[in-house]
């Protein structure tokens, strides 16, 4: 009997998972739309330089975390919150540009991410570093946030599939 009943509860356990992975889908189906072919290819470019010392400066802070090497979180925090890309060296035209490509959730996503870097830095000059690790993981949920969302032209592995006409 508890076997059947246990069965039957992964069976359904199982059906559950299939309907949320089909709304996730149709949900991601929605959102799909990468922003990297609608910038400018002076946006694009300085997202991409932007992007590749982010992966960078994440590296290092894993590596001052596992340490408990405060100044390293805190500097390469404080650098990830300072690269905002609108912040920095765009011009007028370019954030015209910007604002044509972006759709709010993506500021709003952007902002989150560079607010998070700027809490970890801040957690890692209190010397916390159970908040630092905190502050960490909510950093890379954003990364896979946004590239899940923004990126899947670049991360296709996120979209789960190829969109249509692109299977090769
Ligand atoms: C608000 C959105 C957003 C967030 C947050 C974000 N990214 Fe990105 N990232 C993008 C987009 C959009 C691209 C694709 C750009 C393109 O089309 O070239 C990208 C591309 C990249 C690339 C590839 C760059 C290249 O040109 O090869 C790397 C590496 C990367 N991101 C790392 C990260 C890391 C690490 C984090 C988190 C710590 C992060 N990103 C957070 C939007 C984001």
């Amino acid at each position: 009997m508890k076997f059947i009943t246990s069965k039957r509860l992964a069976a359904y356990v199982a059906a559950m998972i299939i309907m949320a992975g089909i709304t996730l889908e149709a949900i991601a189906a929605e959102d799909l739309q990468p922003i990297g072919p609608k910038l400018t290819p002076r946006l694009k470019q300085m997202l991409s330089e932007e992007m590749l010392s982010v992966k960078q400066a994440v590296k290092m802070i894993l590596d001052g975390l596992i340490v408990g090497d405060h100044p390293l979180v805190a500097t390469q925090a404080q650098q990830i919150h300072d690269s905002f890309i609108l912040a920095r060296g765009l011009t007028e035209q370019d954030k015209k540009d910007l604002m044509k490509a972006a759709t709010p959730e993506f500021l709003k996503l952007d902002g989150e991410f560079h607010l998070t870097a700027k809490k970890l830095a801040d957690s890692a000059l209190r010397k916390d570093y159970e908040l630092q690790r905190f502050y960490y993981s909510r950093l890379v949920d954003s990364c896979q946030n946004c590239h899940s969302q923004y990126a899947t032209d670049k991360f296709p592995a996120f979209s789960g599939a190829q969109p249509e006409g692109h299977s090769h």
